[in-house]
């Protein structure tokens, strides 16, 4: 049995492939185009393991994933390749509407084709899993109800835009032609191998390094979040035993403001790396606010609970000491990542007045 897993070099897709191959010895077929996110170093555990195939290439390559799927006839496509920074969005939707979009449409082209010539034992037991985000159902008032699966999408940043297209794109593939599909949005992760462009890892990043924490506007958006390896065991839930058709919300039921979060960690870090100047919060900045700035993201993740019977292992308190910890014990990976193409990224992002 095969698993054709793309984005595997990512965060998230990391840590799902390292997290599968510990608990099973099921194939897994890595296919990532290892763009700036996309990390082999992630991966070198996983040196010399045969379970572990990986590819170098692009889900929008129809004649790559069209090959893949003849020659290692999986029974299942978890897509997780993905453009994932809506700050990047911001500055270049391009990356955004050809990998999520274009690069989504052509995997279930694929997907299509290859699951319509299986026999029908494989036919049936076949499953194209869709990762997806809790950003396509827009931003929430102070006391507005948490996102249900039933919530009418609103996507606001490009990046939100592009996924929500292609989670329509998905559920057309499955009410059209029947393709036993399922889609997964999930809430805001956090965890080892995050490249530090999102919050918690760039605040990690910059607390080690003396330099300022960037908190966007007033500090007061609010998050969902949930550490990554829950994230990973609500996807091996799903594609268990998620009904095909069926989305599914996953959430760590912990809304924090985006102040609270970095304090939380200037506190932690005071405790596990005191810094000899004083203590961390003292390196926190309010800085411009991303443009289009979604005010608040929660939650619903019932409808997983009751039906699959998952739940988060890590509360946020276990979950974010894990993860500075994990930060501290690698700085080189940390270092690796901080190319002359990430000092650029910041920058642009960062600059005075951008
Ligand atoms: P990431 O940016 O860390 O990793 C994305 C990976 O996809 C990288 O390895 C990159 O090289 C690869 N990739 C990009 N374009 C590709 C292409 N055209 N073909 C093949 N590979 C390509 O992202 P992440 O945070 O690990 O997110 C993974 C998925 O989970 C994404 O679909 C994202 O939308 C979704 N998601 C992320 C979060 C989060 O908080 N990070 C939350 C919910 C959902
Ligand atoms: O909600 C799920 C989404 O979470 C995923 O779909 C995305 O792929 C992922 O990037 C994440 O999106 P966010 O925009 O919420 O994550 P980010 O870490 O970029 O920002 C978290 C919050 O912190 C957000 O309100 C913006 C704010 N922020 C972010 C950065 C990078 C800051 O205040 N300062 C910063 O420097």
């Amino acid at each position: 049995m095969t698993l054709l897993v793309t984005g595997g070099a990512g965060f998230i897709g990391a840590n799902f492939v390292l997290e599968w191959l510990g608990r099973s010895d099921e194939r897994v077929v890595n296919l990532d185009a290892l763009t700036y996110a996309g990390n082999p170093e992630n991966l070198v555990a996983l040196e010399g393991d045969e379970r572990h195939i990986f590819v170098h290439g692009n889900i929008a390559d129809r004649a790559l994933i069209a090959g893949l799927l003849a020659e290692h006839q999986p029974r299942a496509v978890v897509n997780l390749a993905a453009e994932s920074h809506v700050d990047r969005s911001i500055h270049g939707p391009g990356d955004f509407v050809r990998t999520n979009i274009q690069g989504t449409y052509n995997l279930l082209e694929c997907a299509l084709e290859y699951w319509r010539g299986l026999d029908a034992a494989a036919n049936s037991g076949f499953r194209f899993l869709h990762v997806s985000t809790d950003e396509v159902y827009g931003s929430l008032e102070p006391d507005s109800p948490p996102f249900t699966e039933a919530t009418a999408y609103q996507p606001n940043s490009p990046y939100s835009a592009s996924k929500a297209a292609a989670d329509h794109l998905v559920r057309a593939w499955h009410h059209t032609y029947g393709m036993p599909v399922l889609t997964t949005n999930c809430s805001n992760n956090y965890g080892p191998l995050q490249f530090p462009e999102k919050l918690i890892p760039l605040v990690i990043a910059n607390a080690l390094a003396g330099e300022p924490l960037p908190v966007y506007g007033d500090g007061m958006n609010v998050r969902d979040w949930l550490y990554v390896s829950d994230h990973c065991s609500a996807i091996r839930a799903v594609l268990a035993n998620g009904r095909p058709g069926e989305v599914y919300n996953i959430g760590g039921w912990n809304e924090m403001p985006n102040i609270d979060i970095v304090n939380v960690m200037c506190d932690l870090l005071d405790e596990l790396r005191p810094r000899a100047e004083g203590p961390h919060r003292e390196l926190i900045s309010f800085v411009k606010d991303r443009p289009g700035h979604d005010r608040r993201y929660a939650i619903d993740a019932r409808k997983i609970e009751r039906e699959l019977g998952w739940r988060p292992a890590e509360t946020f308190q276990t979950g974010i000491r894990k993860t500075v910890q994990w930060y501290l014990e690698h700085p080189s990976w940390v270092a690796n990542v901080q190319s002359g193409a990430y000092r650029r990224w910041v920058d642009l992002n960062y600059r005075q007045g951008s």
